[in-house]
């Protein structure tokens, strides 16, 4: 069996750079790896990810948004996550469950549990080695995105929704503290990689 470990965090936490770094030292390492990203990775999860993100969906139901993306998480787990941890392989996810837990469970106020029962059935067994988890200030983080693109659906959101994730992801990780780890990101993107590497090395 191969390694599954997610990145997740607030919009704008730096998850990107940092996956990138992750995946060169275990490449370096000489594992094989797979880099993911929720919602999409797929072409049908890329579909999803479109409905999701679209600014004219503005009045989708919270129940609504929690199924679609828990549908395209669980043909992600199905063409990708499952068959390269199969094959031995580390998977790096750039958000996975947890952000479902966090803004659809926490912010949008459906309960944690609710939406890991649901999420159970696409996850199909596939279990989560390692959590690191990027706090930072909701501001910090939008206002990077602001900077960036347009903003898309779920970051249209207001501020009050934003505080609600960083805090959620807060809660999340003292409910699981031996999956969870919490990295300080509002370090330079030098120590946070540094930070993230440790935590990775002592795991192996
Ligand atoms: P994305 O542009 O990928 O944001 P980021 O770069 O911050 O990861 O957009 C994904 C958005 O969807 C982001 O606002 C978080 C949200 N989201 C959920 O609400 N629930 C989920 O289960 C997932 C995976 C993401």
């Amino acid at each position: 069996m191969g390694f599954l470990i997610s990145l997740e965090g607030p919009d704008g936490c730096g998850k990107s750079t940092q996956i990138g770094y992750m995946k060169d030292f275990f490449a370096n390492e000489g594992y094989e790896v797979v880099v993911a990203r929720e919602p999409g990775g797929t072409k049908i999860s890329e579909k999803i990810r479109d409905i999701l993100l679209d600014t004219d969906n503005m009045d989708m139901d919270y129940r609504a948004e929690m199924f679609l993306y828990a549908a395209a998480r669980a043909q992600l787990v199905h063409e990708v996550i499952k068959p390269a941890l199969d094959a031995g392989k580390v998977v790096i996810m750039d958000r996975f469950v947890d952000s479902s837990a966090v803004y659809q469970g926490i912010a949008r106020g459906l309960g944690v549990d609710t939406v890991y029962e649901i999420n159970d059935i696409g996850l199909n067994g596939v279990a989560i080695d390692l959590t690191i988890h990027l706090d930072l200030p909701p501001d910090v983080g939008l206002s990077r995105k602001k900077s960036q693109h347009e903003m898309d659906r779920m970051e249209l959101n207001g501020d009050d929704f934003h505080s609600k994730v960083a805090e959620g992801y807060r809660e999340l990780a003292a409910k699981f503290p031996e999956r969870i780890v919490t990295i300080d990101a509002t370090k330079s993107v030098e120590e946070v990689r540094d930070d993230i590497l440790e935590v990775i090395k002592r795991m192996l």
